[in-house]
């Protein structure tokens, strides 16, 4: 497929650079043109998301925008006028899941030749998935990546109007756009970007690639939206960035994360939780200050990919095992029941049998409260990708197995030791199965199912625990 006049295609090179510059925080950028406005009247689009929380808020200011346009949502892509897939890049597996959607829903244009195909997200930065996309799946009619989602409006213009292919991804370091609308889809908890970005480059990942440097958004605007959602009834909100710890470095905020949880706090907005958290710049401020507010939820997701120093040095994570350990006992000692998880790499190229061991060694000793396991998958154009791997993926396989019988042991003694204990939990609503059932979370993120007395999704309601399993809590609304 040849490139056409105004496409943008992604650049992988580009992605990587990192300047000094500060990133523009853009007040006004975004804006619908009069004669785009009721582009979706009397149309419906279907939005599926994959991947990762930055994704599943993305897809908020996604449905914001199509719904300003006139746009109205539906669940099933056979009814869609516009088919939209944010996608995530991090895995492979990811990106076959998304081909396999993008596959299966081709029937739909030959029934409906108007209908949009469009593909956003992670997976759009990618060179080589953008040359399959156009030259493979030709019923795809717009790819846009992760900068400019503020474009959305005259993209899928052009498409619509032309009928034409419609290409822009842009590969630099990235702007904030403060004024992009939004609809959330949970009434009671809410997602907050606080930064988007990465640099901290990772050997094996393809996020600092996909989503360009480091970038926050300031204090004053992160606190303002926190105000606006507490008084519109919601109970939690959850801070989003690749690198939470991070936040305000490159707008030289003093005081830096710590400090905005902190004032975050003082708002008094019932739950607060953040993710994800690097272990190489978690502060002690951040300790004391998630120690010393009830409303900062005693949960954090630390992610340590490996359990052996040298593993950890070929994947540029600038920890040591030791120091990871330090930190993770630090929190334990000045947060006491803080529940902690954990993502978890195997299979790194060469990783040898007794640096897997190492692995198994940490998890006894940590015995985390859930852990995210994966069995690592080369991206393009990260340098991980580039090592040689003399590890079969059977041998693979059977390692991130073994891990997971290691690791669900301990998350299912930590569970059981809830039985009898009272616990809150904030109430999103009936499950599926059994509407006399209701699910939500304790503080420390544990999934319990209740039997309800009179809770209703938002409640934060006295559950006592009748029993454990490895994944959630049972009980007995109080
Ligand atoms: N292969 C396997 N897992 C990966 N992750 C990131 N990149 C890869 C990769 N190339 C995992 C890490 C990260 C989580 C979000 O995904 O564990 O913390
Ligand atoms: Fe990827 Fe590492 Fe950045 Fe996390 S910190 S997004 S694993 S590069």
């Amino acid at each position: 497929m040849k490139k056409q006049p105004g496409w943008a295609l992604p650049d992988l090179k580009e992605a990587q650079k990192r300047t000094n510059a500060e990133a523009h925080i853009e007040k006004n950028l975004f804006q619908i043109p009069e004669q785009i406005k009721m582009l979706g009247q009397g149309k419906k689009y279907y939005l599926r998301t994959y991947g990762c929380q930055a994704n599943e808020r993305d897809s908020e200011t996604l449905a914001g925008i199509l719904e300003e346009m006139a746009f109205t949502p539906c669940d099933n892509p056979e009814d869609a006028d516009f088919i939209l897939l944010n996608t995530c890049a991090i895995r492979k597996n990811a990106e076959d899941k998304v081909l396999g959607e993008l596959g299966s829903l081709k029937r739909l244009k030959r029934e409906k030749p108007d209908i949009v195909f469009g593909l956003c997200g992670c997976m759009a930065q990618e060179e080589e998935i953008v040359k399959t996309l156009l030259e493979k799946y030709r019923h795809v009619d717009l790819i846009f990546g992760t900068h400019n989602i503020h474009r959305l409006p005259e993209l899928l213009y052009q498409v619509m109007m032309n009928g034409k292919r419609s290409v822009e991804v842009l590969s630099k370091e990235g702007d904030v756009i403060e004024n992009l609308p939004v609809r959330r889809f949970g009434k009671h908890k809410a997602w907050v970007n606080i930064m988007y970005g990465c640099d901290k480059f990772c050997t094996y990942c393809i996020v600092p690639y996909t989503r360009g440097k480091e970038r926050s958004r300031t204090m004053e605007d992160v606190l303002d939206e926190i105000r606006t959602l507490k008084q519109e009834g919601f109970k939690e909100v959850t801070l989003l960035g690749q690198n939470v710890n991070s936040y305000g470095k490159d707008l030289h905020i003093a005081g830096g994360f710590a400090k905005l949880l902190e004032e975050t706090a003082k708002i008094g907005i019932e739950r607060i939780r953040f993710t994800t958290s690097h272990p190489w710049d978690f502060s002690d401020e951040m300790v004391d200050v998630i120690a010393q507010y009830d409303n900062i939820m005693p949960f954090i997701h630390l992610p340590v990919q490996s359990g052996d120093s040298d593993v950890l040095k070929l994947m540029g994570r600038r920890y040591s095992i030791e120091q990871y350990k330090t930190l993770f006992h630090k929190i334990e000692e000045k947060i006491p029941g803080c529940a902690i998880s954990t993502d978890i790499i195997v299979g790194f190229p060469n990783e040898t049998k007794e640096q897997f061991q190492h692995t198994l060694d940490l998890v006894d000793e940590c015995k985390f409260d859930n852990a995210f396991t994966f069995i690592y998958s080369p991206r393009e154009g990260t340098p991980a990708a580039r090592m040689e791997d003399n590890i079969p993926l059977e041998e693979k396989q059977e390692r991130l197995q073994q891990l997971n019988e290691r690791w669900n042991k301990y998350a299912l003694e930590k569970n059981l030791a809830y039985i009898g204990k009272t616990v809150k939990v904030l109430v999103d609503g009936p499950s599926k199965k059994n509407k006399d059932i209701y699910s939500g979370y304790t503080d420390t993120n544990k999934l319990v199912n209740f039997v309800r007395k009179d809770a209703e999704p938002g409640d934060i309601v006295e559950v006592k625990i009748t029993d454990a399993k490895t994944f959630s809590l049972d009980g007995e609304q109080l």
